[in-house]
């Protein structure tokens, strides 16, 4: 697809009523804002868009309210937020697309910043209504898109809207497709993609995708399981999509005929029961991939299968990654997922990471500055990762 969009710097933006969609769904607890690390992400835009004389309305989801007010899911937290962070009273309206989001923006002077309320809170905003779009458009005389984590849906305040208003992206889109699409279309080599998470079914076509492009593509956290499982091994009761086997069998065919380097895991980490909780104790022992006992599953990788991937990395110029080796969330089983993030911290290749639970793993290790680039999308990425066109940014003007 083209990423080649037009951007903030590409208009006059000076007096304008400018409608910028941002990405502020971010995780809370209490009614506490548990990571800012999507605003601090659109700040680039928000400044330039403050500094160039523009008068900016906000706008985002958060979680899936499904068009109902719904007070714990109001975006007025991140209006605070974002206050403290612009230095600057940021106003929030008590609607979306009403008469007081109409009645703020219209005394908006330039450089102002203001927030519209939860877009999900209107029922057309996921059925992508023109009715909706409408209603966002008469608000501004331009739209900018920076919300890259929303991207991959196509809904009124991300994509439907551009059907009324001028509409160009932010720094943020233009960063992660930027870094992630050149990854993706002139990747220094040696390319490697790990690959993790639960299920085969959930990365089918990022597997099929990244075959084309990749110079070793190494498959580990559950899905592993149904790979190995695909070759011949017993895999007891570790995690298993069993329509998915003939699938495998085909990517692996795939991989040996492009010359694609697949690395499984050669050993693993085994419980006799997934931890309840699940960050609670767990008796493990570790297990050659092939010895899976019936009375077992696999939860994490184990320490030569660490090993393996840790070198396909250092020997590696460009590497993405997304998706934990194991059951991160317990102690005893996130070596994998640790011994992944530190090998993408130590190696010097550009490492990205695409969203999601990996990134997640990256920040609490403290490894993320050593990271070129962690996505802000975790469901946007992957889609990016498939090939697939985002719709919030095919509806962007081209360059
Ligand atoms: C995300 O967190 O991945 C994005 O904000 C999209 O959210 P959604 O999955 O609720 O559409």
């Amino acid at each position: 697809m083209n990423y080649n969009k037009k951007s903030v710097e590409d208009v006059e933006v000076r007096g304008k009523r400018v409608l910028c969609r941002c990405d502020f769904n971010v995780p809370t607890k209490e009614g506490k804002i548990t990571s800012d690390k999507r605003i601090v992400a659109a700040l680039p835009t928000i400044n330039y868009l403050r500094e160039h004389g523009a008068r900016v309305i906000l706008c985002s989801h958060m979680g899936k309210p499904k068009g109902e007010y719904k007070p714990e899911l109001s975006l007025k937290v991140v209006a605070d937020r974002l206050s403290e962070l612009l230095g600057v009273k940021v106003r929030m309206a008590k609607d979306v697309a009403g008469e007081d989001a109409h009645r703020l923006a219209s005394e908006l002077q330039d450089g102002d910043v203001m927030l519209l309320e939860n877009t999900r809170f209107e029922k057309g905003e996921t059925k992508n209504d023109p009715e909706l779009s409408k209603k966002l458009a008469e608000l501004a005389d331009i739209f900018v898109n920076d919300a890259f984590g929303t991207a991959h849906r196509a809904h009124s305040s991300t994509a439907g809207v551009a059907d009324y208003l001028p509409a160009y992206c932010g720094y943020l889109i233009a960063k992660e497709v930027g870094i992630m699409g050149k990854a993706l279309a002139d990747p220094e080599r040696p390319f490697v993609a790990i690959l993790g998470g639960a299920k085969v079914s959930d990365k089918l076509n990022v597997i099929n995708n990244l075959l084309e492009k990749v110079d070793t593509l190494i498959i580990g956290g559950g899905m592993a399981y149904t790979f190995l499982a695909a070759k011949g091994c017993k895999v007891g009761k570790s995690l298993l999509d069993a329509e998915k086997l003939d699938y495998c069998r085909d990517m692996m065919k795939k991989a040996e005929e492009k010359g694609v380097k697949l690395l499984l895991p050669v050993d693993t980490v085994v419980a006799k029961s997934f931890p309840d909780p699940i960050d609670g104790p767990v008796e493990v022992c570790t297990v050659a991939a092939e010895e899976i006992g019936d009375d077992v599953m696999g939860l994490d990788i184990g320490e030569k299968t660490r090993e393996l991937f840790a070198d396909a990395v250092k020997s590696a110029k460009t590497v993405v990654w997304n998706g934990p080796m194991g059951v991160f969330e317990n102690p005893t089983l996130a070596k994998g997922t640790i011994a992944v993030a530190q090998a993408l911290a130590d190696s010097e290749a550009v490492t990205i990471v695409g969203g999601g639970d990996s990134a997640a793993a990256c920040e609490q290790l403290g490894f993320a500055d050593k990271i070129t680039h962690i996505s802000t999308g975790g469901g946007a990425s992957l889609e990016f990762l498939e090939g697939l066109e985002l719709p919030g940014i095919a509806c962007l003007e081209d360059k």
